[in-house]
C-alpha cells in the first residue's frame, strides 16, 4: 500500500508532523526491524490436531494446558511463547457439530493455567473465548472471568453451527499481550451436511491458514509495541506460526480456512497470478453461493474460506499469496506484501466439486427490525471508547429482548479503523456508508470492518442464549484501552461469573 502523507503521519512514520498528530501521540523511535528471514524457505506446517481425551454419547472432552515454552520461529533462534499446550498457534480442534437432534455433539474443554508470572512478576491470568461459538455467558471467555495460574476451568461448547472459529485469550486489559505471546488457535465445527452432502475438498485438502505478524528482537524474543495504543504491526509474517512458508500442493482444488489472528493488521489477499480466489465462507460458515474475486480484505478476527483451483497450473508453477495492503496498516516494504508461496509439485486426480449452492442463505429483511441502535467508535484523550464510554462490567450499553431483530449502526468518528466483534450471534452486513457491502462480505459474520469515518449497518436476531455478552474492537490494542462494551440479551441469563475456575489438582474429566 502507498501511504498518503496524512496516513504516514498518523502512523508515526513521518517525523516533524507533531502538531498534526491526533490525540497527542508521540512519534515512535526509529523503526527497528526484526532479524531477516528468507522468504518461502521454510516448509508449510499445519497445527496438530487435538484428540479428545475421551468421548461419550453426547460429548467430546479435551484438555489443554496453557504454558510457556521456547520454540524456534526464526531459524536458529528461540522465542519464548505463551501457548495452548505450549505451542502457537494452539492445536487445531475439529469438532463434529450441528443441531443436537441431527447428531451434533457438544464439547467440553478443560483449560489449565500453568503460565506462571509475567516479566513484571504478576500472575498471568486467562480467560478463554471461543470466538464464533454461541456459548452460555459463563463459558464465553468473559474478560473479567479470570483463571489464575494453578487454576483450571471447564468450558462447555454447544457446536450447533458449522464454521471456522478460533479460541484465544480474552483477559481484561491484557488480551493483546496474551494473544500476541501465542494464546490463539483454530477450532472447526463440521456437520453431516458439509461432510456428506457437499463435495468440497476435504481431509488434507482442507487447510487452516492462520495469519499473524510479529516483531522480533535480535535475540529472538517478541517485541510488543502498540505505537501509543494505535496498533501493533510486525515486519515478519507468520502463517500457522511459520515465517513466509512454502506449501507444496497437487494440481487440484484446495479449501483454505483463513483466519486473521493478528493483533491489529488488516490484509488484502490476492494471488500473484492474478487468478481468482473462490470465496465459499465467511466468519460464521458457508456462504449461499461461491463467489469469485481477485482480492479481498481481511481484518483482525475475520475468517474467510476460499478455494484455489491449482489444476490449471503445470507442475513446477509457483504462486505467491500476496498482501496488497489496506489503509492504516503499516507495510514494511516487500516483507509484509507477501504471505506464503504455493508450489505445484505433483499431479493428482480431483473428484471434489464446488456446488453452485453451498447452503440456504437468506438476507434478513430490515423491515423486521424492531429497533435501531447506534454505537460511536471514538478516541478520547486517553482511550478508545464506544459511545464515549470505556468498559464497565456493571453497565450494559444495550438490552435487546431475546429473539428481537435489531439494526446496529457502527460509526467510526475517525482516528482509526475498527474491526468490531459482537459476541454470541451471527449477523449480516446491511450497508457501508449507505452503499451495498462488498460482495464477499455478504454472509453470516461476527466481525465487521468499520473504516475511518465510515458508518456500517449490521442486522441480527438476538439469541440463541440470554445474558451478558461483550462487543468490542478486535484491534486488540483498542480492546484493551478499552473499546469494549457489554450488552444483555433478555433477562435472567446466567451470570458470566457463575462457573468460576477451580484450583488444581483437577478432578478427572
Ligand atoms: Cu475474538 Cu471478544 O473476541
Ligand atoms: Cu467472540
Ligand atoms: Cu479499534
Amino acid at each position: 500500500m502507498k501511504l498518503t502523507r496524512r496516513e504516514a503521519i498518523r502512523l508515526g512514520i513521518v517525523g516533524g508532523g507533531g502538531l498534526l498528530l491526533p490525540f497527542g501521540y508521540q512519534p515512535p523511535a526509529q523503526a527497528q526491524f526484526s532479524p531477516q528471514v528468507k522468504r518461502f524457505d521454510l516448509p508449510f506446517r499445519r497445527p496438530p490436531l487435538l484428540q479428545p481425551v475421551r468421548s461419550d454419547d453426547t460429548t467430546d472432552y479435551y484438555e489443554i494446558t496453557m504454558q510457556k515454552s521456547r520454540v524456534e520461529i526464526l531459524p536458529g533462534k528461540t522465542t519464548e511463547i505463551w501457548g495452548y499446550n505450549g505451542m502457537t498457534p494452539g492445536p487445531l480442534i475439529r469438532q463434529k457439530g450441528g443441531k443436537r437432534d441431527l447428531g451434533g455433539r457438544q464439547s467440553i474443554i478443560r483449560f489449565i493455567n500453568q503460565l506462571g508470572t509475567d516479566p513484571q512478576g504478576r500472575p498471568i491470568k486467562t480467560s478463554v473465548h471461543l470466538h464464533g461459538m454461541a456459548s452460555l455467558p459463563q463459558y464465553d471467555g468473559y474478560a473479567e472471568d479470570l483463571t489464575a495460574p494453578g487454576q483450571y476451568k471447564d468450558y462447555i461448547y454447544p457446536n450447533e453451527r458449522p464454521a471456522t472459529l478460533w479460541y484465544h485469550d480474552h483477559a481484561i486489559d491484557l488480551t493483546s499481550r496474551n494473544a500476541y505471546m501465542g494464546l490463539a488457535g483454530m477450532y472447526i465445527v463440521e456437520d453431516d451436511y458439509e461432510l456428506t452432502q457437499l463435495n468440497l475438498p476435504q481431509g488434507e485438502y482442507d487447510v487452516p491458514l492462520i495469519l499473524q505478524d510479529k516483531r522480533f528482537a535480535t535475540d529472538g524474543s517478541f517485541i510488543f509495541d502498540d505505537r501509543g495504543q494505535k496498533g501493533l504491526f510486525g515486519d515478519i509474517i507468520l502463517v500457522n506460526g511459520v515465517p513466509w512458508p512454502h506449501m507444496e500442493v497437487a494440481n487440484r482444488k484446495y479449501r483454505f480456512r483463513l483466519l486473521n489472528a493478528s493483533v491489529s493488521r488488516g490484509y488484502q489477499l490476492a494471488l500473484s497470478t492474478g487468478d481468482d480466489l473462490i470465496v465459499i465462507g465467511t466468519d460464521a460458515g458457508l456462504r449461499g453461493t461461491p463467489l469469485k474475486t481477485k482480492n479481498f480484505e481481511i481484518f483482525p478476527a475475520e475468517r474467510y474460506e476460499f478455494i484455489i483451483d491449482f489444476s490449471k497450473y503445470p507442475v513446477g508453477t509457483q504462486i505467491v499469496l500476496r498482501n496488497l495492503g489496506v489503509p492504516l496498516s503499516v507495510d514494511y516494504s516487500s516483507n509484509t506484501q507477501e504471505l506464503m508461496r504455493f508450489e505445484v509439485v505433483r499431479r493428482e486426480s480431483d473428484d471434489s466439486t464446488i456446488p453452485a449452492v453451498l447452503r440456504d442463505f437468506k438476507p434478513i429483511d430490515p423491515a423486521l427490525a424492531v429497533r435501531t441502535r447506534t454505537f460511536r467508535l471514538e478516541r478520547n484523550i486517553n482511550n478508545w471508547t464506544i459511545n464515549g464510554r470505556t468498559w464497565n462490567k456493571n453497565r450494559s450499553e444495550a438490552n435487546p429482548n431475546y429473539g428481537d431483530i435489531e439494526i446496529w449502526n457502527l460509526v467510526s468518528t475517525g482516528g482509526w479503523f475498527h474491526p468490531i466483534h459482537i459476541h454470541l450471534l451471527d449477523m449480516q452486513l446491511l450497508a457501508r456508508n449507505g452503499s451495498s457491502p462488498r460482495p464477499y462480505e455478504i454472509g453470516w459474520k461476527d466481525v465487521f470492518y468499520v473504516g475511518e469515518f465510515q458508518t456500517v449497518q449490521v442486522i441480527g436476531k438476538f439469541g440463541p442464549q440470554i445474558g451478558r455478552y461483550m462487543m468490542h474492537c478486535h484491534n486488540l490494542v483498542h480492546e484493551d484501552h478499552a473499546m469494549m462494551a457489554q450488552f444483555e440479551v433478555g433477562q435472567g441469563g446466567y451470570s458470566p461469573f457463575s462457573a468460576p475456575p477451580k484450583s488444581l489438582p483437577a478432578t478427572p474429566l
